[in-house]
This record gives structure tokens, C-alpha cells and sequence, in this order.
């Protein structure tokens, strides 16, 4: 029987690895982790995360030929193929600080696979490296080898959180990279085996391993290019009076351009574009580019700048001050049908607020009262480290509450910014609402999911992103 140990039981191990234990039965699956509590969730009854379909997944499979330890070592001495699923967070200190990836944990991976190892293994990057970290990666485990053979794989994950095991048994593609040895060839083709199972043939991209590292960097920082492009336009459809949904159907309508990720928002988040397009950046000016450095940074500026858009637009419409008003903030994880809030744009929303002394009341349906205190007193990129070593502010933020419910949430607020589109924020009852807050009351849409009319027949004023402003904001637009 093939066995595979995936070190890392994280948003990309856990569900990764329940889809390949359900689909392929003759092949056992460890996931393993350093983190106690993460392994006994992933055993218990609560998941440690919460994405659609997952539940049903792992309990279909768990015990049977899918199992979740802290025994790293064991397992992973026992495995023919070894996933390596570990944090790389950008490096806060030292060179490359504020862009590269910090490689301490996979390096200490590595370091622990040549340690135990006692027969040939191949070891798979499923983490989002830098190019050239499969080189690094080799050198490590040669260096240590005591005769024993690896081949360095790369097979970056494309799943997006919230559709995760939608993502895992329909991808659009499968990519694997390799040496092009006849020992890199046979790797591949072990790999390719095991997603052969469920994946179509035509749908596993074969390449060398620095294509593979480095299309799954360009890949993320083309989707928030995306992004970024369609927010740059919906500051310029609210000065001049277009609609961005509008000109998005039209601009999606070309074939060559497409529809997906073509919707105004408050600005990405989540754990990866940020992340990866500040690698890549960081890879472009160690090779000799700073012309294609800028050109990526400057998605990330253009989302920097709709967050901060989007605080402007609140307080100067709100009688340029938001002090001591309370602000429900509807929506914290970076997307909805996920409890992820790594570098959710709430983050940024709701410290903008705050520095303009405003109360804030959240709810969101997946986010913990704990993690949204957490978020909201780490500092940048410390949420990416695992949970155990993440470096802690002893105080909470006293001006901000979390409700239980959006209707708790909006109770007597001045505004109800919507930072996350979760289905049921369109079917609230906005009359109640409205009734129990101050007035003027204000709806910001930073999701563009509600309907506009209706809420400005009930009497609010509304602030969707991109789209002809309200009468009011015209009025008060001066700082926005
Ligand atoms: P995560 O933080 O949810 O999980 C990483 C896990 O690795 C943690 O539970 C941590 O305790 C564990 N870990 C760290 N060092 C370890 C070690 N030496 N031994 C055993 N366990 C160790 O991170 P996530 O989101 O799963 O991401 C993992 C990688 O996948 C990152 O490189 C990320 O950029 C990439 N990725 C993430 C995607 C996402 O949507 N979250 C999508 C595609 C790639």
C-alpha cells in the first residue's frame, strides 16, 4: 500500500489530503502537524476550519485510511510520498523583510524528513515557495542523506478557500513539476498516479520544477491584478457617474478577457496575493527587474488604496468625524463560506475607523470574538506563523464588540458597512434595522450585494462601491 504523510494540517493539508484519502482507497494518509490543538480538531467533532463539503469528506475516510497525529516523525519516516503543506509567511526582520518568504519552517521540515528517513522518499512542495526553493530543499536533504535518495517535486495548490473541495475533485488543472532525470520522470509519474485517480489526464500539467513554483506566484498575482484593475475602475465610475457592474458585464463579455473576478470590492484578502505578489516582487529585484518589481507592486498599492477609500468614503460622509458613533461592521473573514480572516480587508476597514475613534459592533457568522481581537492587535504578517508561536498582545481593543447577530450588531449604529458577502447579509430584514439605528443611517456596500433601491426606499443612505453616488455623498464627497 502507498503512503503518503502531508507535514502541515492546515487550510491547504487538511482538505487536500481528505480528498485524496477519499478517492483513493488503496492509499493511506497521514496528515501530521506541530500544532496539538489543530490535530486533536482534526479528530474531533469541530474542524478546525470551516469550509463547505469538508465535514462530510473527512468523516467518510477518517480512521479508515485518513489520520491526523502529532506523531510527525513516525509518520513520515514510514511515507513514500511526503507533502510538505507548512506556513511560508513574509519575513518581518532581516534581508528581504516586508517581501520574502520566510522559509524557517520548511527548512525545519526538510531538515526533520532527512533526520528520519530510513528509504527513498519523495517529497512534495505543496506550500507556495519561492522559484529556486526545490534547489534549496535538495541540498538540504543530500547533504544529509545517509544514502537515501529524495526527488524534489513541486505541486502548488490552486483550491480558493470557501469552494476548497469543489476546487480539490474539479480542478482545473493539476500541476506538477519535476527534475527531468529519468529518476525526476518516474517521480512525476508516481505523482501523477496518485491524482489519476479522480483527475482527467488532459487536466495534469506536467513541467520543470521552476515553471511549476513559478506559475503558481503568477497565477495569484494575475488574479489580483484582476482585481486591482476592476477597483482602480470603480474609483473612477464613482467620480464620473458609470456603474462598475455595468462595465464589467461589458468588459467580461469579451471572450479574451472573460467574466470571473471581475467584481469591485473593498479589496482582496486572504492568506496568499498579498503574500505571493510581494515574493514575486522580491524575486524580481534579486534578479536584476525592477521595472516588473513595480509593475506587480503596484496591485497591492491599488488595494492599499481602496481599503483606505473606503474608511475616507465612510467618515467624510458621516459628517467627517465617526468619533465615538458606533459602526456594525457586517462581515469579517476575507470571503464568504469561509472563517478565514488572513489579511481579511476588515483588518484595514475596521483599524481606519478606529483611528477615527469610532465604536465598532462586529458579526460574522464563522469569526470568533478571540481571532477578531487578535486580528485586530497583531501585528502585520504575524498571522501567518503557526497558532502556538504567533506572538500575542496581552490587551484587547476596548472600542470594538462582537455581536451575535447582524441585527444585535446594527443596534442603534449611525452605519452598517458590509466588508464580507455573506449570503444571509441580503436577506436581513433592512426595515427593523433601519428602525432600531440613529439617523441618518448609512449602508457602505464594500461587496456590492445589496439592493440599493430597496434600501434607499426604506430611507437609507447607501454607498455602494463603483456604482452613481447617492445625492448625499455627493454632497459630502470632498475627502473621499
Ligand atoms: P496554515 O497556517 O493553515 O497551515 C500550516 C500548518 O503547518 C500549521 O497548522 C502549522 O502548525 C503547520 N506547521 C508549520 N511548521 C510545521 C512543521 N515543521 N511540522 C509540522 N507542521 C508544521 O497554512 P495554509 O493556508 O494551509 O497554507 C500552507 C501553504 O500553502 C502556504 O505556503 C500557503 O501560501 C499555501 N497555499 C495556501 C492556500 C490557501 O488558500 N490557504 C492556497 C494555496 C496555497
Amino acid at each position: 500500500m502507498v503512503k503518503i504523510c502531508c507535514i502541515g494540517a492546515g487550510y491547504v493539508g487538511g482538505p487536500t489530503m481528505a480528498v485524496i484519502a477519499l478517492n483513493c482507497p488503496s492509499i493511506e494518509v497521514a496528515v501530521v502537524d506541530i500544532s496539538v490543538s489543530r490535530i486533536s480538531a482534526w479528530n474531533g467533532d469541530q474542524l478546525p476550519i470551516y469550509e463547505p463539503g469538508l465535514d462530510e469528506v473527512v468523516k467518510q475516510c477518517r480512521g479508515k485510511n485518513l489520520f491526523f497525529s502529532t506523531d510527525v516523525e513516525k509518520h513520515v519516516s514510514e511515507a513514500d510520498i511526503i507533502f510538505v503543506s507548512v506556513n511560508t509567511p513574509t519575513k518581518t526582520r532581516g534581508l528581504g523583510a516586508g517581501k520574502a518568504a520566510d522559509l524557517t519552517y520548511w527548512e525545519s521540515a526538510a531538515r526533520m524528513i532527512a533526520d528520519v528517513s530510513k528509504s527513498n522518499k519523495i517529497v512534495v512542495e505543496k506550500s507556495t515557495v519561492p522559484v529556486k526553493t526545490a534547489e534549496a530543499i535538495e541540498r538540504i536533504l543530500m547533504h544529509n542523506s545517509k544514502g537515501i535518495k529524495y526527488q524534489i517535486l513541486s505541486n502548488p495548490e490552486f483550491l480558493a478557500e470557501g469552494t476548497a473541495i469543489q476546487d480539490l475533485f474539479n480542478p482545473d488543472r493539476v500541476l506538477i513539476g519535476g527534475r527531468e532525470t529519468p529518476e525526476g520522470l518516474k517521480a512525476i509519474q508516481a505523482l501523477k498516479d496518485v491524482y489519476a485517480h479522480w483527475v482527467p489526464e488532459d487536466r495534469i500539467i506536467t513541467t520543470n520544477l521552476w515553471s511549476a513554483e513559478l506559475s503558481k506566484l503568477a497565477a495569484n498575482a494575475f488574479l489580483a491584478q484582476r482585481i486591482s484593475s476592476v477597483n482602480a475602475m470603480s474609483a473612477l465610475c464613482e467620480a464620473t457617474g458609470a456603474d462598475v457592474s455595468q462595465v464589467s458585464h461589458a468588459v467580461g463579455k469579451d471572450s479574451r478577457i472573460g467574466p470571473k473576478f471581475l467584481n469591485a470590492s473593498v479589496g482582496f484578502g486572504g492568506s496568499c496575493f498579498q503574500k505571493d505578489i510581494l515574493n514575486l516582487v522580491y524575486i524580481c529585484e534579486c534578479n536584476g527587474l525592477p521595472e516588473v518589481a513595480n509593475y506587480w507592486k503596484q496591485v497591492i498599492k491599488v488595494n492599499d488604496y481602496q481599503k483606505n477609500r473606503f474608511v475616507n468614503r465612510v467618515v467624510s460622509s458621516m459628517f467627517n468625524t465617526v468619533a465615538g458613533k458606533k459602526i456594525a461592521i457586517l462581515g469579517f473573514a476575507f470571503k464568504k463560506d469561509t472563517g478565514d480572516t488572513r489579511e481579511t480587508p476588515a483588518i484595514d476597514v475596521c483599524k481606519g475607523l478606529l483611528g477615527d475613534k469610532a465604536r465598532l459592533s462586529i458579526y460574522d457568522p464563522q469569526v470568533t470574538e478571540d481571532q477578531i481581537q487578535r486580528d485586530l492587535t497583531m501585528n502585520k504578517f504575524d498571522w501567518d506563523h503557526p497558532i502556538h508561536l504567533q506572538p500575542m498582545s496581552p490587551t484587547s481593543v476596548k472600542q470594538v464588540s462582537v455581536a451575535w447577530d447582524a441585527y444585535a450588531a446594527t443596534k442603534d449604529a449611525h452605519a452598517v458597512c458590509i466588508l464580507t458577502e455573506w449570503d444571509e447579509f441580503k436577506t436581513l430584514d433592512y426595515q427593523r434595522i433601519f428602525d432600531n439605528m440613529q439617523k441618518p443611517a448609512f449602508v457602505f456596500d464594500g461587496r456590492n450585494v445589496m439592493n440599493v433601491e430597496m434600501l434607499r426606499d426604506i430611507g437609507f443612505i447607501v454607498y455602494s462601491i463603483g456604482k452613481p453616488l447617492d445625492p448625499w455623498l455627493k454632497e459630502h464627497a470632498c475627502c473621499a
